[in-house]
């Protein structure tokens, strides 16, 4: 990261895996001192107290990875913004394209839950990204418009200000194909010029960060991107002392 007046942000996503015993082999493998940048643990909801406990006095953040619009209800299995606040979250991921893709989370649904993180009192990580048909068909730049249109359409441009977008294109993740640094730095200068566009407050103090088969060994070439902030990690994530020294590169 170039730009001082964002401060580097990296977050775990550690998606639907971990274990009480991993969650405690993480901790142990977490090195003594943490990187001087903000990082965010989003474990599945189930351990996020015991995560919480175990990480306690270290400068570590946590956030879910989901969750419902409403924040009461008969809702079977689902999970309000206000209880991830309750139990310590500070961050949700909001509109994941695995959400997207297979629990037919439309722009719509993910604007809500936009909403509701923020009402909530939760930062929202907003995942954006296109398919790489969207991309071959040269729609890449309309697609992340798009999916940022439904947030200030419902929301309002002002509440962008106040949340971190995770650029994150689908045909990345998880696929050990990362954007080239030339491409992601692209996508992330036309999000941030959208928002400034869109006149959306400080908007060039929003954090903008990459996601997609991040890696210690393609992660410093990214960072030094100026409009790429930090990263938001899958799989590299499970693995604490590969998360750290991806935090470290972003420090
Ligand atoms: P990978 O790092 O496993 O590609 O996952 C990225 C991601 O989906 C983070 O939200």
């Amino acid at each position: 990261m170039t730009e001082s007046r964002r401060r580097a942000f990296v977050a775990a996503n550690w998606k639907m895996h971990g274990t009480r015993r991993m969650v405690l082999d993480y901790a142990s493998d977490w090195p003594e001192t943490t990187p001087q940048v903000d990082i965010v643990l989003c474990p599945p909801w189930g351990y996020l107290g015991h995560v919480r406990s175990v990480f306690d006095g270290k400068d570590i953040r946590f956030g879910v990875q989901h969750t419902e619009i409403e924040p009461h209800g008969a809702f079977t299995g689902e999970h309000a913004a206000e209880m991830a606040r309750d139990l310590g979250a500070e961050f949700a991921i909001v509109g994941h394209s695995e959400r997207r893709r297979l629990f037919g989370e439309t722009d719509e649904v993910v604007a809500g839950k936009f909403a509701a993180a923020l009402r909530a009192g939760l930062t929202p990580i907003l995942c954006v990204g296109e398919t790489l048909d969207e991309r071959r068909q040269g729609a890449a730049e309309t697609v992340v418009a798009t999916q940022l249109d439904a947030i200030i359409d419902q929301c309002g441009a002002s509440m962008l200000t106040d949340c971190v977008i995770a650029y994150e294109p689908v045909w990345a993740i998880g696929t050990g194909e990362t954007a080239t640094p030339a491409e992601a730095q692209e996508m992330h200068a036309a999000i941030r010029a959208k928002l400034v566009r869109q006149g959306v407050a400080q908007a060039e103090g929003v954090r903008i960060v990459y996601g997609g088969s991040v890696k210690v060994a393609n992660a410093p070439e990214l960072f030094a991107e100026p409009d790429i902030d930090g990263a938001l990690v899958g799989g590299a994530s499970l693995d604490a002392v590969e998360f750290a020294e991806i935090c470290c590169a972003a420090a």
